[in-house]
């Protein structure tokens, strides 16, 4: 499964990026340098995983997996501008306004934000998923990306810088900023398989567990790891006075979390009656991920 969903979503991906014989040839140059970084692409394989386990046609999932995607390679590119994180290197390479400008990479962004809603409604995915199904998706994506969702998480993020915030904002700024995203991934694999609610609501419960989890280790590899292997600057929270899990509970109690939480995640999966072991596994995969 993981290198045909990672080919397959790489594909799609570069299919529907424009081409660049045009005089917005920067843009569009900048939108591709930062999707061809490369990354984990946990998000599409959550898409894929999720679609798969539904009983769903996996080409049903291209399109929304691209469109996860893409908000969230938009969610970097602007996370790294000097007005919000001011970091220079993103997915082992220098972040995309230390390329192309903070002009362009904002506007980058902005693009990105767009074609993911353009790809999610076409024509096809809606042939491949149904009208209904492209819709609902189109609707959920754009409810977890934005304002009470991942930008609501983001703005959580900046304004609790330097306050010490305490646990209950931490859990609402890292469902937000990070978790939301991770959950719109898996409901739009149980959307483009017309899942049922029971099984959209089981997709959710284990999105949010593994989607905190994964904060709170992007927040102990922060600390812990080292450029070359994260791909991006370590010690960045401490630098920017970012109020996060392990500034408030330390290294070992975040570990704890992310291992009760990756527990939790996995019993939410005994609501599928099909074979739900790969996302067994990709749940403990991703808490004890190193970059
Ligand atoms: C980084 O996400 C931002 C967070 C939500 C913690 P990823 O760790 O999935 O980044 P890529 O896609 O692999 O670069
Ligand atoms: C960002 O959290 C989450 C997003 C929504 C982009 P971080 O600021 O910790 O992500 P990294 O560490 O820069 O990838
Ligand atoms: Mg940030
Ligand atoms: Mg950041
Ligand atoms: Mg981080």
């Amino acid at each position: 499964m993981k290198n045909d969903y990672i080919s397959l979503t790489e594909k799609t991906l570069f299919d529907f990026l424009p081409g660049g014989d045009c005089r917005e040839a920067k843009l569009i140059e900048s939108m591709k340098y930062s999707l061809e970084a490369g990354g984990k692409r946990v998000r599409p394989r959550l898409v894929f995983e999720f679609n798969a386990l539904c009983g769903g046609n996996p080409e049903a999932a291209a399109a929304p997996a691209c469109a996860v995607e893409m908000i969230h390679t938009y969610s970097l590119i602007h996370d790294d501008l000097p007005c919000m994180d001011d970091d220079d290197l993103r997915r082992g390479k220098p972040s995309n306004h230390k390329v192309f400008g903070e002009d362009i990479a904002l506007l980058a962004g902005d693009a990105l934000q767009t074609m993911a809603f353009e790809i999610l409604s076409c024509d096809k995915a809606a042939e491949l998923m149904g009208e209904k199904a492209s819709r609902q998706s189109v609707n959920t994506l754009a409810r977890y990306a934005g304002a009470t969702g991942m930008v609501g998480g983001q703005v959580i993020d900046l304004i609790s810088e330097n306050t010490g915030a305490p646990v209950e904002v931490l859990r609402e700024m890292d469902y937000k900023k990070t978790a939301c995203l991770i959950k719109a991934a898996c409901d739009l694999g149980c959307i483009s398989a017309n899942a049922d609610e029971a099984k959209l609501k089981a997709a959710s419960a284990y999105a949010e567990c593994i989607g905190i989890a994964f904060q709170i280790q992007d927040d102990i590899l922060d600390q812990t790891s080292s450029d070359e292997e994260l791909g991006k600057p370590v010690g960045s929270d401490n630098q920017n006075s970012k109020s996060t899990y392990v500034s408030l509970l330390g290294i070992e109690k975040c570990r704890e979390l992310v291992d009760e939480l990756t527990q939790s995640a996995i019993e939410a999966l005994s609501a599928f009656e099909r074979d739900s072991e790969p996302l067994k596994e990709f749940a403990l995969e991703l808490a004890r991920r190193k970059n």
